[in-house]
């Protein structure tokens, strides 16, 4: 009688462990694997879906831009918002830091900023906004529906997230940085919070080999 449940309680116990172990197991291989072929994960990614193409915009100095303006430059483009708390000022910082380890390579880079919130994000408000973070950065606004269309086009998601009873709203928005060769094409895109120097070192060897006229 005794016997009986002890064992079931220790086989439930053995179960308990065995399946903690092959979460930690999975997490653990999941991690690595994210860390080790990010590139690889973003070439394959080029290949089953097109990222960027064709946009109308206005700059931050109130120019009408298109994507052929940023043409024979290296484009890195990031979507957000001004009015963002922590991730697009990060992530700005972080292109910014990119582009200072670049150094004189950087004047192959235009860091381009697009807004998703164009009802706040004006002009006027983009060029205090971007020119914070480095001198090379471009803000881009437009109206809701020239935005809808640069979104879609590199598969960047958003949405207004509205708290009841209030008029301040923030941006649930996907936060990648996207590197478009001088030709207008995707090269490839980096998670957030990947560290400078990465950045730097990936863009520098995309720089190097177009100068090596490859
Ligand atoms: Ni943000």
């Amino acid at each position: 009688m005794k016997r009986t449940p002890t064992i079931a309680l220790m086989g439930i116990m053995l179960l308990a462990l065995v399946s903690i172990a092959v979460a930690a197991f999975v997490a653990w291989q999941q991690i690595s694997e994210m860390k080790t072929s990010a590139t690889a994960e973003s070439a394959g990614f080029t290949a089953a879906v097109k990222i960027g193409g064709p946009f109308s915009l206005t700059n931050h100095l109130g120019e009408k831009v298109s994507d052929s303006t940023y043409r024979d430059q290296f484009m890195f483009v990031y979507f957000g918002y001004g009015y963002c708390p922590d991730v697009c000022p990060t992530e700005l910082a972080n292109m910014a830091a990119a582009l200072d380890v670049l150094g004189e390579k950087a004047e192959a880079v235009r860091p381009v900023f697009i807004t998703v919130d164009p009802e706040r994000d004006s002009v006027e408000f983009l060029a205090e906004y971007v020119t914070q973070f480095h001198d090379r950065f471009v803000g881009l606004t437009g109206t809701l529906p020239e935005i809808a269309s640069v979104a879609k086009s590199y598969r960047v998601f958003y949405r207004k997230a509205t708290e009841p009873g209030s008029t301040e709203y923030l941006m649930d928005h996907s936060s990648f940085v996207y590197l478009m060769g001088p030709d207008g094409q995707f090269l490839t895109m980096f998670r957030g919070a990947t560290n400078p120097e990465s950045i730097a070192k990936t863009i520098g060897a995309y720089i190097e080999k177009r100068k090596a006229g490859a």
